[in-house]
């Protein structure tokens, strides 16, 4: 596999990057997933739009549009999968190890990116949905941030995997924020409701699409927090993610949700966003 790494392409093997690297020791950087569909990159300008967001939020500067499309059109052209990733790592940059970050502009960012295959989602799990936990969001109140650092969500995964589920869903005093991974969506009694962009969520291009393409098809939807409680009584529950798209879940913390399996507005809504990606 190629890899980008501060403006080299190389043998996967051949990248490495200094045991100084603040990335490495401080999980001082921000990142980007970015789902290829028959090598086209599925809304790179939102991607790219929350990049730039990401990286003013912790304050790195110096990465140019233009190098992060020449690599990411260079790498692409090597995808031989229909589906794949593009996944994209900028951190402060590699200096002598301290808490204090230096001064904006006197380092260079460390930037990586590389592409890799990815598996469309199983069947199965799209026809009859997945299992949840719910979990305490301990994260930091900055969840805007697409940060490297996701130690509580690896820890929020691992627990999932433990309990015999798929994800876990992170809940804040008393209301649901999103998935370690994906957003989280409830269906009741035909209206369609998510989280607000707050500070405690990320906000999903996913979820974003989704909210567009179902207004566009006449459903309706509210940006509205809910409580726990109300996962349980939902007609349908989904996640949407990058890679996620839209995923049924059909079981939250052992109970049933529904009718057990994909309903009817999951369903629609993941016909609509691989239309969108011209992949049905
Ligand atoms: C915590 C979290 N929430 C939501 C999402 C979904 O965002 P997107 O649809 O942009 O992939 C992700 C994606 O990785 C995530 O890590």
């Amino acid at each position: 596999m190629q890899v980008y790494l501060n403006g080299q392409y190389m043998e996967e093997t051949q990248a490495t990057v200094s045991i100084d690297d603040r990335g490495f020791l401080f999980a001082d950087g921000v990142y980007e997933v970015v789902h290829l569909y028959r090598g086209k990159p599925f809304e790179w300008e939102r991607h790219l739009a929350r990049l730039h967001r990401s990286l003013a939020g912790i304050g790195v500067g110096g990465v140019s549009d233009q190098e992060l499309t020449e690599a990411r059109d260079r790498l692409v052209g090597d995808v031989k999968t229909e589906e794949a990733a593009l996944y994209i790592q900028i951190t402060r940059g590699t200096q002598r190890r301290s808490h204090a970050p230096p001064p904006a502009g006197t380092i260079a960012p460390t930037v990586l990116m590389w592409v890799r295959p990815v598996d469309p989602i199983r069947a199965d799990l799209v026809q009859n949905g997945v299992a949840v936990v719910t979990t305490a969001d301990d994260r930091w109140a900055k969840v805007w941030i697409k940060t490297i650092g996701l130690l509580p969500n690896v820890l929020a995964k691992g627990k999932a995997i433990e309990a015999g589920a798929y994800e876990a869903l992170f809940v804040r005093d008393g209301i649901v924020t999103e998935a370690t991974s994906a957003n989280v969506f409830r269906v009741s009694g035909g209206e369609i409701q998510t989280a607000p962009v707050t500070n405690y969520i990320l906000p999903g291009i996913t979820r974003e699409v989704v909210i567009e393409l179902a207004r566009g098809a006449g459903m309706t939807v509210v940006e509205q927090p809910f409580p726990i409680e109300a996962l349980y009584g939902a007609d349908e529950l989904f996640l949407t993610g990058t890679l996620t798209e839209v995923l049924p879940i059909t079981r939250v913390d052992g109970r049933q949700i529904g009718a057990g399996a994909a309903g009817p507005v999951a369903q629609k809504l993941l016909q609509l966003l691989r239309q969108r990606a011209g992949m049905a």
